[in-house]
């Protein structure tokens, strides 16, 4: 397995709490990996480590053999990363579009000064802009939701719009913060095929996920998280029928 993502002994305190401490794993190409674990397991952390942030207090992160360490979020997002947020995080009051809109990189015609001095490049560039996001939002099934405020769209629309936003930044590896967490069963299977349909257009897919059938159906590879602490990787099959897990995860639920 390529060291595509690789995370190396990542340690991460709050006060007197150690909600990541000596985590290190590595993700493949063009795959989706789950990130399974308990509540508090450290998940979100990774993610806003991965992602720039949060500063970890020991350990790194590389991309493709580069250094992540340092950078901000928005220089992560320029290498390649984009993430999504477990609360979402979107505009309510604009537009499904105009969400999709300001997560495009910008370009000089869209600057002040470009405003100025290329006025018609710049209206061009606006136009070419809308429907660029437009393909996004026709992408993931939102299309014809595309001038709908965000705060009328319904949970599951507005996850599907969290998912345009990040594909709007170009990356090519995407960090998905419980995308199917509170979804109908109908829109489960909507995001599930769309994760399937980014992975087979290239897409790497890292996947904090807590549904079980979610999971097996879509991870290819799972990494499972306790205490802030890798504890387990292995295919779908492997991680769920390790009893000694399932103690940790459903406390002996099942
Ligand atoms: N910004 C923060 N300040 C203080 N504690 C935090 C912060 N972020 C996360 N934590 C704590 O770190 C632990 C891991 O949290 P998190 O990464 O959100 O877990 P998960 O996403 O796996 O549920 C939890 O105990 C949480 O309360
Ligand atoms: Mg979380």
């Amino acid at each position: 397995m390529s060291a595509y993502l690789k995370v190396s002994g990542l340690e991460k305190r709050f006060g007197g709490l150690l909600a990541l401490q000596d985590c290190s794993f590595t993700i493949a190409e063009r795959r989706i990996t789950c990130l399974v674990g308990p509540n508090g397991a450290g998940k979100t952390t990774i993610f806003n480590v991965i992602t720039g942030f949060l500063k970890p207090d020991e350990g790194s992160v590389t991309f493709r053999g580069r250094s992540l360490d340092g950078l901000a979020p928005q220089a992560v997002v320029h290498a390649g990363i984009a993430r999504t947020f477990q609360n979402l995080r979107l505009f309510a009051d604009l537009t499904a579009l105009d969400n999709v809109m300001v997560g495009l990189p910008r370009q000089f015609a869209e600057e002040p000064l470009g405003a100025i001095f290329r006025p018609l490049h710049a209206a061009r560039t606006q136009g070419r802009r809308r429907e660029e996001a437009l393909e996004i939002l026709s992408h993931v099934g939102l299309a014809d939701r595309a001038t709908e405020r965000v705060r009328n769209l319904s949970y599951g629309e507005q996850k599907l719009l969290t998912v345009a936003r990040v594909l709007a930044t170009g990356a090519e590896l995407l960090l998905l913060d419980e995308p199917a967490s509170g979804l109908s069963a109908g829109a489960l299977d909507n995001i599930m095929a769309l994760l399937r349909r980014l992975q087979n257009e290239g897409k790497t897919l890292l996947v904090v996920e807590h549904n079980t059938r979610v999971v097996q159906q879509i991870a290819d590879d799972v990494l499972f998280l306790h205490q802030g602490h890798l504890m387990a990787q292995g295919t779908p099959q492997q991680i769920i029928a390790d009893p000694a897990l399932a103690e940790i995860y459903f406390g002996g639920a099942i």
